[in-house]
């Protein structure tokens, strides 16, 4: 939530600026706001809305030309989304500029006691404050170098709460300060054709990645200071020295550009088979093992555990869902799913022997970041499916598995969720494989089936056309329902989450089984249900009832449309509609069945005129509990 930018180098700070907060934008566009420094002075820009606005401004009231500036795209917290507080915020004296993601907690307090020195506040904002202290506690630190710095790190002792900070000061020309604390920020360190040094901060790597591919991580409770000449010296808030982690950023700048499609959105569904290939290659070996070097847990420690929770926020909750059909079947381990806002706020039962797995996309939930952090202290082990290198959540687990998605810039995760869903997987065959629960081949004929999974969704990408028709046709449904069983229960709550994230229509996801019991009164004449059948193949028999179900709904005037496998002939009288996918093993049916939710989702809000891939009231990670 809000996206954040730094600059300091030889280039004109605000086109640098400006082009990261481009890229950030997906993290918040409730306002958007510049400030450089030149000749002394600090020159602000802001306007409500999305950053097209303040572009608008800027052409209107260009700013003064400078080599060090910073930005902010806001998802509002404090204050609404006007004019007035878009951030920067300045202190009094017009000295400092302040940029900040998360919540300043203790706020009120601090506001109180600089208000009763008399200072007067131009905004309702947490953020505020810390530009007044700022400028105070600067005004007391000795001159000399590191002295914003200093003034930083005394300033974040007194904050509570969630903050990324970044600062400028009048007085200092050569530098840009930044404080962080439980909301993300990475440094960027580039270069010039001519060999002159570059230094840059975003709330993610996205905002430099079209200068420089070199990035370094700050930890908690770590402020650095970038000086034009003198670099990056990063310290913690007592100011003892820190060794900073440098790493290098894998995607270029072309993997978060929307390569000639309309939305990122589509892009980013487009480009699913190859995120499930990514996540799969180097995983998969060539007798039909799994070889996760990549999990730092022992055998031995893979082979204790008793119990799996699976946590997570929103659609890698659904992942989660889906993960325990697979690990208890494949590994006979119970397992259990949690949204992460509940988890530890319920004093969940977790010691040693459990295996904590939470998936974030992004790396930056704060939700999930929180249960992570309270399994690990009551002594669990925590391993991490992200896709943000260099991001908390997997920094902080005692494990890491990757997918390997590249960036996803559209707020309703697509590919981000698929290959959540297919790392779950590898997850639970690996705990299969070490513990010895499954005989060698029957690993390798599950690992086959992983193997021909990205072709089963291009395969379904193939036939999309019928289903962007329909949601054109529904795109003035009042109410859509999504209806599963088994794996596709998890599959009708993305659908649902999907289409409500999007279209702004109400769409429930229910279990087919519960139907009878409330949820089928809502069914009226001509309502959309869409049904994910499962495979008529599968063993557990459910198909027959969801067939079944399918008429229930259909006798009480629903508009079915079904998603069902190839081949699957007794759904064909009772389907208004009828989205075929390709026969896949039971346990992998989501990786093909959401493929066209997603795509209905997005058409209808297209239909409807929405903004696809930044919608109403959302920011793509949610770095405030
Ligand atoms: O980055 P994360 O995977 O932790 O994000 C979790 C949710 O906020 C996210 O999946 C959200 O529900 C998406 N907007 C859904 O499309």
């Amino acid at each position: 939530m809000c996206g954040i930018v730094g600059y300091v180098g030889p280039q004109g700070a605000l086109d640098v600026v400006l082009e990261g907060l481009r890229r950030l934008e997906y993290r918040g566009y409730d306002s958007a706001g510049v400030a450089v420094l030149s000749d002394g002075e600090l020159s602000t820009a802001k306007k409500a809305g999305k950053l097209a606005n303040l572009e608008k401004v800027l052409a209107e009231e260009p700013l003064p030309s400078s080599t060090i500036g910073i930005g902010h795209t806001r998802w509002a917290t404090h204050g609404g989304p006007t004019d007035r507080n878009a951030h920067p915020h300045l202190s009094a004296d017009g000295k400092v500029a302040v940029v900040h993601n998360g919540i300043i907690e203790n706020f009120a307090l601090l506001r109180a006691e600089i208000e009763a020195t008399g200072t007067e506040f131009s905004s309702e904002t947490d953020t505020e404050v810390v530009a007044h202290l700022l400028a105070a506690v600067y005004r007391e630190t000795p001159a000399g170098e590191g002295r914003l710095a200093e003034a930083m790190r005394a300033v974040s002792r007194r904050l509570d709460g969630a903050f990324t900070l970044v600062a400028t000061h009048a007085d200092e020309p050569d530098t840009l300060v930044a404080s962080r604390r439980n909301s993300p920020l990475v440094v960027g360190i580039g270069e010039t054709a001519d060999g002159t040094a570059e230094y840059f901060l975003g709330s993610d790597v996205a905002a430099f990645i079209g200068h420089t591919r070199n990035a370094l991580e700050l930890g908690q409770d770590q402020v650095v200071e970038l000086h034009r000449t003198r670099g990056a010296t990063v310290t913690d808030f007592a100011g003892a020295p820190v060794e900073p982690t440098s790493y290098t950023v894998d995607w270029d700048a072309a993997a978060a550009e929307k390569g000639g499609y309309p939305w990122f959105m589509l892009k980013e569904i487009a480009e699913q088979p190859q995120a499930v290939a990514d996540t799969l290659l180097g995983r998969l070996g060539e007798s039909g093992e799994l070889v996760l070097d990549e999990v730092r847990l022992s055998d031995q420690e893979l082979r204790d555990i008793d119990k799996v929770f699976v946590v997570a926020c929103g659609t890698a909750y659904h992942a989660g869902l889906i993960a325990k059909y697979a690990i208890e079947h494949w590994t006979r381990i119970p397992v259990e799913v949690e949204v992460a806002s509940e988890f530890r706020y319920r004093d969940p039962v977790l010691d040693r022997s459990t295996l904590v797995v939470v998936i974030s996309q992004s790396g930056e939930t704060m939700d999930t970041l929180m249960a992570l952090r309270h399994a690990r202290e009551q002594k669990a082990r925590v391993l991490a499916i992200c896709n943000a290198n260099g991001s908390t959540i997997p920094r902080e687990s005692d494990a890491v598995l990757y997918t390997h998605a590249g960036p996803e810039v559209a707020v309703a995760s697509t590919k981000g969720f698929l290959t959540q869903v297919v790392a779950c997987y590898l997850v639970g065959l690996f705990l299969a494989q070490v513990r010895g629960v499954k005989y060698e081949d029957e690993i390798a004929a599950i690992v086959d089936d992983l193997r021909r999974l990205p072709e089963a969704v291009a395969k379904v990408l193939e036939q999309m056309e019928p289903v962007r028709e329909l949601g054109r046709e529904l795109a003035d449904a009042n109410t859509i329902l999504f209806l599963g069983r088994h794996v596709g229960f998890p599959v009708a709550l993305e659908g649902a989450l999907k289409l409500k994230e999007l279209a702004y229509i109400h769409a429930e996801g229910f279990a087919a089984g519960e139907l009878k019991h409330g949820p089928i009164a809502v069914v009226d004449q001509g309502t959309p249900v869409v049904v994910v059948v499962p495979s008529p193949r599968s063993r557990n028999s459910v198909h027959g009832k969801v067939v079944s179900n399918i008429q229930e709904v259909r006798a009480r005037g629903a508009r079915t449309i079904v998603i069902a496998e190839e081949g699957d002939e007794d759904v064909v009288p009772f389907a208004d509609h009828l989205i075929r996918v390709p026969r896949t093993p039971t346990l992998m049916a989501p990786v093909v069945t959401t493929v066209p939710l997603q795509v209905l989702a997005c058409e209808i809000a297209d239909t409807r005129g929405f903004d696809v891939d930044q919608p109403r009231n959302l920011a793509k990670s949610v770095t405030v509990e």
